[in-house]
């Protein structure tokens, strides 16, 4: 017992030790912070790298949603009704926005913005008659020459390469 006693003294002196006192306060914080670890709570979401691994772009990429166009609700997309443009080349409907430069309203070949390009395309051409009317039939090119269809099929891998295919061409009605 009085063992006991003296140890538990000894206990307390060694306490009284700076050292030994420093050691254990810092034992006891490690202990605290294993038990109730602390998650830092951003008072906002973070927008930028600065603040850490785990943050949020400003705003959410831009998307392109894969759909059926007809020539009628192709049209509007030239660049001018609405900002982003469209044109067809064999059935498939490219995003050439990023092309504004060729196709906007000022561009070399602004003609085919929202339109069927497939003739003139074909053609190498893009005189207004190589436009089929936005009202009517698609057109069916079956009249193209076999190198006709090469070069059409050319600028579809060249459009396929550089831009996004964002749907496909059908029938006025169809979609
Ligand atoms: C006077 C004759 C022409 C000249 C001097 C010319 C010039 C050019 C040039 C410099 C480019 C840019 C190439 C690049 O940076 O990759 C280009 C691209 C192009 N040209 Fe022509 N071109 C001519 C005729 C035509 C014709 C008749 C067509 C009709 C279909 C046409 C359709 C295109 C297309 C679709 C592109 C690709 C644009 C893109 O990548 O989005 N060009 N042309």
């Amino acid at each position: 017992m009085i063992s006991l006693i003296m140890r538990q003294e000894e206990l307390v002196d060694s306490l009284k030790l700076p050292i030994n006192a420093t050691l254990l306060a810092a034992i006891a914080f490690l202990v605290y912070r294993i038990v109730w670890p602390s998650i830092p709570q951003p008072r906002e979401v973070p927008t930028s790298y600065k603040d850490g691994y785990s943050w949020m772009p400003e705003k959410h990429p831009q998307v392109a949603l894969f759909q059926k166009y007809t020539p009628l609700t192709l049209k509007k997309y030239n660049g001018v009704e609405d900002k982003r443009i469209l044109l067809a080349i064999n059935g498939k409907v490219f995003d050439v926005t990023a092309g504004a430069g060729f196709y906007g309203p000022d561009g070399p070949y602004g003609n085919f913005a929202g339109r069927d390009a497939s003739r003139g395309m074909a053609k190498q051409s893009f005189d207004i008659e190589m436009l089929s009317p936005i009202e009517g039939p698609l057109d069916t090119l079956t009249d193209l020459t076999s190198e006709e269809w090469v070069n059409m099929k050319g600028w579809d891998e060249h459009f396929t390469n550089k831009y996004i295919v964002c749907g496909e061409l059908v029938e006025n009605g169809a979609a």
